[in-house]
C-alpha cells in the first residue's frame, strides 16, 4: 500500500489499478489537509486522462460518502427516495415531482445544489420564497422526512466533505469532465444522505454537461451500478436537454412554472417529465408495482390537489411564507424588463439551452463568480417556445434582469441563442428513455 500521492498520481497515469486502502487514504488525507491542492489535482488529471475500473469507482465513491456523516433513515421505514439531476436549464422537475411523490406516499428525505455555470440550483429557486431556510441540519432531515414525508434541504458540508472539497478544486482545474469523477461526486452525496432509492435524472444536450447521448447512457449505467453495490435502488430517466425545459428560466419565474404544473396547468414537457420521475421515485419507494400504478396515483396526486398541498407544507416546515405561492413571481418585481424580438417573420427553430442559461445568469438569476448575490426576480420567460410561428417584431423571449446592463447583455446571449427560419425545430424530447427497472430489482 502507497501513501505517497506523487507515486499514486504516477501509477494512476501509467493506467495502473489502486487498490481500496490506497484510495481511502489518498481522500482521507486531503480532506484532512494532510495532501496540498497541487498534488491532489495532479491525481485528477491522471484519473481524466486513464480513467478508473469499476472497482477503483466504487472505492472512491464510498471513502468520500463516508467522509463525513451517513445518515440512517432506516427508522422511517422502507419508502425514502431521493433523486438527482446531472443539471440543466429551466429544470424545475424536483419542484414538482418531489412533492408529488410525496403526496403518493414516498418519503423525500432530498438534498440540493445551487446553480452551477449555465444550469440552475433547486436551492436558488428554492430561496426566491420569503423565509424559506435551506440550511438544514442533519439532525432536522429524519424528523421532517417522518412528519411531512418531504424535506428539500441544501447540501451541507456535514455530508460527505470530501466531495465539496474535491469538487471545488475540480472546478478550477479543469477535472470535472471524468465519467469516474462526475459519478463518483453524485452518489457519494446521495449514499450519504441516506434514501433507500434514487432516481436520477440524466440531462443531455446543448444545456447539460453531457452533449453526447452515449456518455449520458454510460454515466448513467455507472452510477446505476454505484447504488446497487451500495444496495439502494435506482432507476434513471434521460432526459433531453438542447432547448430548456418549460417556458420559465430563473428563480422565482420557476418556482411559479412549477406551482402551476403542481396545480395541473404547466407547460407539456414539464408536466410530462415531472410525472415520469415522480412515478419512477413511487415504484422504487415500493409504494406501487410497476410504472402505470405509479403514474396513475401521481396524476390523482395533481387532480386532487394533494401534490401542491405538499409542497405548501414543506415551505412552512421550512418557515417560508407560503401566502406568496400563487402570486406571480411569488411577488418579486424585476428591476428592468424586456424582450427579444422577432427580425423577421417565420418559425422559430431554435431556442438553445445553453445559451438562455447564460442568459438568465447574465440577468441576474446566476453567479458569475463564486458568492455573488442572486436576484429572485431575474430571469427569462419564454413566450414562443421552439415550433412556434413568429411575425417580425413579436417577442419571442421576455427578459427579467436586475439593471439595464445586465439586461442588455442578456438580450445579447439570447441573440446568439435563437433563430428563427423556415426550417422544423429537430431538439431531442424532454424524456429520451425510462431507464429503470420495475419494484422488485
Ligand atoms: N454534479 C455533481 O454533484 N458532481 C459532479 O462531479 C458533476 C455534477
Amino acid at each position: 500500500m502507497t501513501r505517497d500521492i506523487r507515486r499514486l498520481s504516477e501509477r494512476k497515469r501509467r493506467g495502473e489499478e489502486l487498490a481500496e486502502e490506497e484510495i481511502r487514504w489518498l481522500v482521507d488525507a486531503y480532506t484532512a489537509g494532510e495532501i496540498d491542492d497541487a498534488p491532489m489535482a495532479a491525481w485528477l488529471m491522471a484519473v481524466c486522462c486513464t480513467g478508473m475500473s469499476d472497482d477503483e469507482t466504487w472505492h472512491l465513491t464510498r471513502a468520500m460518502a463516508h467522509s463525513g456523516e451517513m445518515l440512517n433513515l432506516l427508522e422511517i421505514g422502507p419508502h425514502t427516495v431521493d433523486k438527482h439531476s446531472t443539471g440543466g436549464v429551466g429544470d424545475k422537475i424536483t419542484l414538482v415531482a418531489a412533492p408529488l411523490a410525496a403526496a403518493c406516499g414516498a418519503r423525500v428525505p432530498k438534498m440540493s445544489g445551487r446553480g452551477l455555470g449555465h444550469t440552475g440550483g433547486t436551492i436558488d429557486k428554492l430561496e426566491a420564497i420569503p423565509g424559506l431556510r435551506t440550511d438544514l441540519s442533519p439532525g432536522d432531515v429524519p424528523g421532517q422526512t417522518r412528519d411531512i414525508g418531504l424535506v428539500l434541504g441544501a447540501q451541507t458540508e456535514a455530508l460527505a466533505p470530501a466531495d465539496a472539497k474535491i469538487y471545488a478544486l475540480r472546478d478550477t482545474t479543469g477535472t470535472v469532465d471524468s465519467r469516474p469523477l462526475i459519478a463518483a461526486s453524485i452518489m457519494s452525496k446521495k449514499l450519504a444522505a441516506g434514501a433507500r432509492a434514487i432516481v436520477l435524472e440524466t440531462t443531455v444536450g446543448s444545456g447539460a454537461f453531457m452533449r453526447n447521448e452515449q456518455e449520458a447512457r454510460d454515466l448513467t449505467a455507472l452510477m446505476m451500478q454505484l447504488g446497487k453495490r451500495a444496495g439502494r435502488k435506482v432507476g434513471a430517466v434521460l432526459t433531453g436537454m438542447d432547448t430548456p425545459l418549460g417556458r420559465a428560466v430563473g428563480n422565482a419565474v420557476e418556482v411559479e412554472e412549477a406551482v402551476r404544473t403542481l396545480r395541473g396547468d404547466g407547460p407539456e414537457d414539464v408536466a410530462q417529465l415531472s410525472v415520469a420521475v415522480a412515478a419512477q421515485m413511487v415504484v422504487l419507494a415500493g409504494i406501487a408495482s410497476d410504472t402505470e400504478t405509479a403514474e396513475q396515483a401521481v396524476l390523482r396526486a395533481v387532480d386532487s390537489g394533494e401534490g401542491f398541498e405538499k409542497l405548501v407544507e414543506m415551505i412552512e416546515a421550512q418557515g417560508g411564507d407560503s401566502s406568496v405561492i400563487d402570486e406571480k413571481m411569488l411577488g418579486h418585481q424585476p428591476e428592468k424588463t424586456g424582450y427579444l424580438r422577432a427580425e423577421s417573420s417565420g418559425r422559430v427553430t431554435r431556442i438553445e439551452a445553453r445559451g438562455v442559461g447564460y442568459a438568465s445568469l447574465e440577468a441576474g438569476a446566476g453567479r458569475r463568480r463564486k458568492g455573488d448575490r442572486i436576484d429572485p426576480a431575474a430571469g427569462v420567460r419564454i413566450m414562443l417556445p421552439e415550433g412556434s410561428f413568429v411575425e417580425r417584431g413579436e417577442a419571442i423571449i421576455e427578459v427579467m434582469a436586475s439593471s439595464a446592463k445586465r439586461l442588455e447583455k442578456a438580450l445579447a446571449e439570447l441573440e446568439r441563442a435563437v433563430a428563427v427560419s423556415e426550417q422544423e425545430a429537430d431538439s431531442r424530447p424532454p424524456i429520451i428513455e425510462i431507464l429503470t427497472a420495475e419494484a422488485g430489482q
